[in-house]
């Protein structure tokens, strides 16, 4: 009897969050297309009190859209994206995709863990960039609508094998998504290994406070709580070097539009053609400090960024180049979008004097990543 009450009020509670016919939060889930290899894909709606929408897919845990006001009330979607599974199959750039095992680059795909020396696929030039081709952007993962304090959440699970694009170690990796009633998008990362084995997750996902498609971002004024950054070399790994940035333009202390100084002519910005840095974030790990923000003063729309990781990639999409077309028909042109990808440092694991990377057998890795929408 016990179990029959249980199991009509978890009918209940299911018809509520699926079918959508409640008031306030509700997730709904839908196709999205399928892969090459004919697995079906899915799209989740998070809705949240305000009734304002961010979609998933389980395709690499991507976001694929998030839609918030402008300070009048007007909705855009300020995320880059494809219309469906296939096009992120197809497509490239990393569009809201979560990135691992490691997040950016590893110089030459090498490192060495307990004196054994890994070789990794070189899918950048003459190193390895976001855990490979078949990193977990690639991959599909499983997902279980959950409540969270709440709020509607997705929890999306992925195992990935050992050697698994040559990373050491089973790993099962957890990230949960959690729409607040107040336009923040919590990312929550957690990952263990039955092998010491490095571990980087962000999520790359790129925003354009206009909407996606309607130009570049070059007047969003940005903030990044950075004293320093690590410089690169050419081909985009760091030196080693943390360079104080005062004075110079990568200084975001005081918020500038990125347009300003970009096309400087400072040895780090010809280099990244742009922005494309880390940055060595003054919040100690603490994720109720503010790492970052954009505002676009059009719009007014603003987004926050707070982090339990001490580096902040900062990218204004350099590399696009009008050859792929968004969701909404649009092609997305040279700095179309801006991304902030919370993380431990590029490479390093070949820089030991940086945050260490190594995930431990039987340790757990954790990230709190938060993305607040506001109008001002
Ligand atoms: C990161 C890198 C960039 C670029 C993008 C993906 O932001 O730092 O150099 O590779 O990912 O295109």
């Amino acid at each position: 009897m016990k179990n029959l009450i249980r199991l009509a009020s978890f009918l209940l509670l299911s018809a509520i969050l699926f079918t959508g016919c409640s008031k306030g939060p509700k997730i709904t889930k839908e196709n999205f297309g399928k892969l090459k290899d004919g697995k079906e894909v899915s799209i989740f709606t998070l809705v949240n009190e305000k009734g304002f929408k961010v979609r998933i897919t389980n395709y690499g845990a991507k976001i694929v859209s998030i839609e918030v006001p402008d300070r009048n009330g007007k909705l855009a979607d300020v995320t880059l994206g494809y219309k469906n599974a296939e096009g992120y199959e197809a497509g490239d750039h990393y569009f809201g995709s979560i990135v691992g095992r490691y997040a950016n680059r590893i110089a030459k795909g090498k490192f060495t863990l307990d004196s054994v020396e890994y070789k990794l696929a070189l899918n950048n030039g003459s190193n390895s960039l976001h855990g490979g081709p078949t990193g977990f952007h690639s991959q599909l993962w499983n997902a279980e609508v959950i409540t969270k304090d709440n709020y509607p959440s997705l929890k999306l699970t992925y195992h990935s094998p050992d050697m698994q694009e040559g990373y050491p170690g089973n790993m099962d990796v957890t990230v949960t998504y959690t729409w607040t009633a107040d336009n923040a998008l919590k990312i929550d990362y957690e990952a263990t290994s039955d092998k010491n084995t490095v571990c980087n997750l962000t999520n790359h996902v790129y925003f354009n406070l206009k909407g996606e498609g309607n130009g570049d971002i070059l007047d969003h004024q940005v903030m990044i709580n950075a004293d320093a950054i690590t410089p690169v070399d050419t081909t985009l790994i760091p030196t080693g070097e943390l360079r104080p940035i005062k004075g110079t333009p990568f200084d975001f202390l005081t918020a500038t539009a990125i347009g300003k100084r970009i096309g400087e002519k400072y040895d780090q910005l010809l280099t990244g053609n742009g922005y494309d840095h880390n940055f060595v974030l003054n919040t100690k790990n603490d994720v109720s400090v503010l790492a970052a923000s954009a505002y676009e003063p059009a719009s007014g729309r603003t987004v926050e960024v707070y982090t339990t990781e001490p580096g902040i990639q900062f990218y204004t999409g350099n590399f696009l180049k009008g050859d792929q077309t968004g969701k909404a028909g649009k092609p997305y042109n040279f700095r179309n979008g801006l991304c902030f990808e919370a993380q431990k440092f590029p490479d390093s694991p070949n820089h030991p004097a940086f945050p260490t990377a190594e995930l431990k057998k039987g340790d757990k890795y954790t990230q709190t990543t938060i993305y607040k929408f506001t109008a001002k």
